[in-house]
């Protein structure tokens, strides 16, 4: 897909089939990560963790609905694979661009695969400090010096990935000055 079509096309997915997503695609997708800009260029200060199956996801899901005994709480709603960016310095808000960089990488490498995709932040977010943490970490076999950030829930789904004629924004303010 051409750049900008990819921009255009790029949309939150709430709704996945059940159908795995290949290896092969979701290296392509956390190969895109990797081409991010990251501040100060701390790439050691960051980790990704890929839930690659349907299975692997559930037991996440499973986590959230416990935490926030909501039992309909479905955060990455049937995706096939989810990516977490972790951080090692979660205090500092240039952490969670650099996440959000790479996460914004993820959903348009997604999208150009015709792969649907969703930034899923505030189920990662809520597990700290959760009874649920030391779970959520394990099942991540995340080392002990990171902190998760941000997700992206990947999976198939029916979209036809056309590009929207206009963004779904239509009111940040813009101003040019010369
Ligand atoms: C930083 C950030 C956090 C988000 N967190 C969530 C989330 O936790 N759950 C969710 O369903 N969508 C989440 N979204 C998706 C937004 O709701 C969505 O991008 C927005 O409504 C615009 O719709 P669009 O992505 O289809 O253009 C998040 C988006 C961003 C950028």
């Amino acid at each position: 897909m051409e750049l900008t079509e990819c921009i255009a096309a790029r949309k939150s997915v709430r709704e996945f089939k059940r159908k795995p997503v290949e290896k092969e695609k979701l290296q392509q997708i956390v190969r895109a990560a990797l081409f991010a800009p990251t501040g100060m260029h701390l790439y050691e200060s960051l980790h990704l963790s890929v839930l690659a199956s349907h299975e692997a996801v559930d037991r996440f899901s499973a986590l959230v609905r416990e935490q926030t005994g909501d039992a309909r709480a479905d955060p990455a709603h049937g995706a096939g694979a989810l990516i977490i960016v972790s951080g090692k310095r979660p205090e500092l808000p240039v952490e969670y661009a650099n996440a959000a960089c790479m996460i914004e990488n993820m959903l348009l490498a997604a999208t150009d695969l015709k792969l649907g995709s969703l930034y899923v932040h505030g189920a990662i977010n809520s597990m700290r400090g959760s009874e649920q943490e030391t779970a959520f970490r394990a099942l991540l076999n995340l080392p002990a010096e990171f902190t998760p950030l941000g997700s992206v829930a990947i999976g198939y789904c029916t979209d036809d990935f056309r590009p929207r004629k206009q963004p779904k924004n239509a009111e940040t303010g813009i101003n040019f000055i010369y």
